[in-house]
């Protein structure tokens, strides 16, 4: 590869402007936009900037987005036949740009991709050698996000490729391997079928040695041929077939879900329908980071062995991603939706283009139609959550709602999913709203609903289909790595199923990242302290015991007696029951891990998470699920969890305890397959 400054400096070439120095030299401003001279890079809330030359740049963010003006080069003859140069930003045709002037007219034109990111650009002048020209940076775009970046303009006898690379590819199989390597450029790719764009998105498209395949879905296009275009020299290595292309790392968690490839974060579209449990989640199916949201989807039929099916919802164009949402069964089918004989299932997502979007399936969960009055629900805001509310016969939508700058949850209510009419709002929540009712101590006729936001705070309360009343202080349940968890509609036998993304439980070096949490079951029950949300891991998370070792033991210990070692342990799951008073603290080492309860702080800690735990008689309950990313502790029968994700270096797990004098312990352990 030929190193950009290399490409750029050709012998012979004339610099017009590198854009380092402290003030534009004889390039004149006009409005705020470009303020007194080059930026330095990044500016303020920027994204970061990225490919340009030296230290300085012109970038047009310099007045924020709103800011207008041009800036203007003085007049230059032509004297080569190619003017080269990198440019970035939106893409928004004649508002921002870098034009060439002859005369006054522009007879030259060239935007950003909509990205921070400048790419090498070239305009072939050899018409106008000669001729006396100037240069245009302009800057007119109102709202919304749109600037310029434009550095290091040369004239020079060669032009760079311009424009983007180009393959055409007859479709054999069901994907083509795209080559990733993070960090590399990212790439804005298009495909298109017959000059029409049927994807776009962006992608660290590998020019040398991938770090990883990622796949794009094209068995729909057997047969038939595909541009793929996308700057840079990617393309060259892509291939396809009928399966994902890799090695399955050794390291993947053995129950807890993980996408095959690329990043995920929230569960969305948590629905059970029959007998399969439904995961639908925010998805870059292209990159190791978070971007080009889509709902990836996987099913389960007791929530640990997931099947990973194809991508449910694409954006319908680039910029208009796929957003957090949910999904509920229309078991009467007040929508009208239904055509089969199976329920429909009805969801709702947010379009980052339009607004909150109401979807349909009639086919299992496995492909999604638009309703055609969408977006249903149009305001600053995202995550709306589905629920039936039966006293009032009505659907519930509880979504997230920014406008007037506040955060809180907005509540709407609609008699068919497609008319909704706003009722409510909820101040002091932030994102991913859940809304679900629990019975008190198992009675169904004393039951609170519960008000859940991303970040694990929850409100107890009453609703009554238009606006929840708070009853006590917030509750946390979930400490640690933990966001945007949701629960499951229409769960069989009235259990309240939770799944929440183990937000930041990083997998460098392997071709995913992100992990769900284990599903927990959530119950409600009445403590000293009031009524308590309590979790606990699925039953079914038993059905995995049985495949290694197990053991039971109970009795006195000795200080400095090991309570428990074991010395080659990947996953599995270990209770104890421990006497506190004689103890200091007790140490796991859970797979080179140190998980730590400390007696005189009543606190369970692992890297720098920490969940307060309370012993109760002088004894406290830990269960601990350990996988092969990720530890969660569940403490005192679910009244705390504490959920630490990323790959665990060891095979080990060993209790340690700093005690005065002998204390009981009960100790059962269950490797799993
Ligand atoms: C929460 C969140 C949601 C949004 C989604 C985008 O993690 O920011 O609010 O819908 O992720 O991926």
């Amino acid at each position: 590869m030929i190193p950009l400054l290399a490409m750029l400096l050709q012998n012979g070439d004339l610099l017009i402007a590198d854009f380092e120095g402290k003030d534009y030299g004889a390039w004149k401003a006009t409005g705020a936009a470009f303020g007194a001279g080059p930026a330095p890079g990044t500016l303020p809330n920027q994204m970061a900037v990225e490919g340009f030359l030296g230290k300085g740049l012109v970038n047009s963010y310099l007045g924020g987005d709103a800011a207008t003006g041009t800036l203007t080069s003085p007049p230059f003859k032509i004297e080569r036949a190619a003017i080269n140069f990198l440019i970035g930003g939106g893409e928004h045709p004649g508002e921002t740009c870098l034009n060439l002037l002859l005369d006054g007219k522009v007879i030259r034109t060239s935007t950003g991709r909509d990205a921070e990111r400048l790419e090498a650009e070239s305009w072939d002048v050899a018409e106008f050698l000669g001729r006396t020209v100037a240069l245009e940076i302009v800057d007119t775009h109102k709202g919304g996000w749109g600037h310029v970046n434009v550095d290091q303009i040369v004239q020079s006898d060669k032009a760079l490729k311009s424009g983007p690379a180009a393959r055409d590819v007859e479709i054999t199989g069901r994907y083509l391997h795209l080559p990733v390597r993070t960090k590399a450029p990212k790439r804005r790719m298009k495909v298109l079928l017959g000059g029409t764009v049927v994807r776009e998105f962006e992608i660290e498209l590998a020019d040398e040695k991938p770090e990883f395949w990622a796949f794009l879905e094209v068995g729909a296009w057997k047969g038939k041929t595909l541009r793929l275009e996308a700057p840079g020299a990617g393309l060259e290595a892509v291939t396809q077939g009928d399966a994902i292309r890799g090695e399955e790392p050794a390291q993947r968690p053995a129950f807890h879900f993980t996408s095959r490839r690329g990043w995920l974060n929230d569960p969305n579209g948590l629905v059970y329908h029959k007998g399969e449990w439904h995961l639908y989640y925010q998805h870059n199916p292209y990159g190791w980071n978070w971007g080009n949201m889509h709902w990836g989807h996987a099913v389960s039929k007791d929530l640990l062995r997931w099947e990973e099916l194809p991508i449910a919802l694409y954006p319908p164009r680039f910029g208009d991603w796929a957003f957090s949402g949910s999904a509920v069964v229309d078991a009467a089918n007040t929508s009208g939706w239904k055509s089969g004989d199976d329920d429909v299932l009805v969801g709702a997502f947010t379009s980052t283009g339009r607004g909150e979007c109401v979807i349909y399936s009639n086919d299992r969960g496995r492909t999604w139609k638009e309703y055609e009055g969408n977006p249903v629900v149009k305001h600053r805001g995202r995550d709306p959550k589905l629920i039936w509310h039966a006293p009032t016969k009505r659907w519930v939508m509880a979504v997230y709602n920014e406008d007037e700058g506040k955060r809180r949850i907005a509540f709407h209510s609609s008699p068919d999913l497609k008319a909704w009419t706003f009722h409510s709002f909820l101040d002091g929540y932030f994102e991913c709203p859940d809304l679900f009712e629990l019975p008190l101590d198992g009675d169904r006729s004393k039951t609170k609903w519960v008000l859940y936001a991303a970040d694990g705070k929850f409100q107890l309360g009453a609703f009554d289909g238009q606006v929840f009343t708070p009853e006590g202080p917030k509750q946390t349940v979930w400490h640690g790595h933990f966001y945007a968890a949701q629960t499951y509609d229409n769960a069989p036998d009235g259990r309240r199923i939770q799944i929440g993304w183990a937000q930041n439980a990083n997998f460098p070096g392997l071709p995913f990242n992100q992990q769900m949490t284990i599903p927990v079951e959530l119950t409600l029950r009445s403590t000293d302290e009031g009524p308590r949300v309590f979790v606990w891991p699925v039953k079914e998370v038993e059905t995995l015991r049985g495949g290694g070792a197990s053991g039971r033991s109970s009795g006195p210990r000795r200080p400095g007696q090991t309570p428990f070692a074991s010395t080659d342990t990947e996953r599995g799951d270990f209770r104890f029951k421990l006497e506190t008073g004689p103890v200091e603290r007790f140490e796991f080492d859970v797979r080179g891990v140190p998980v730590v309860y400390d007696v005189a702080k009543a606190e369970l800690s692992c890297k720098g998470k920490s969940a307060p735990l309370k012993p109760i008689k002088g004894e406290i309950q830990l269960r601990i699920l350990v996988d092969r990313g990720s530890i969660e502790v569940f403490g005192n029968e679910g009244r705390v969890a504490l959920s630490v994700g990323g790959i665990l270096p060891k095979r080990t797990f060993a209790l340690t305890a700093v005690a005065s004098k002998d204390y009981s312990a009960t100790i059962e352990h269950d490797e799993f397959k």
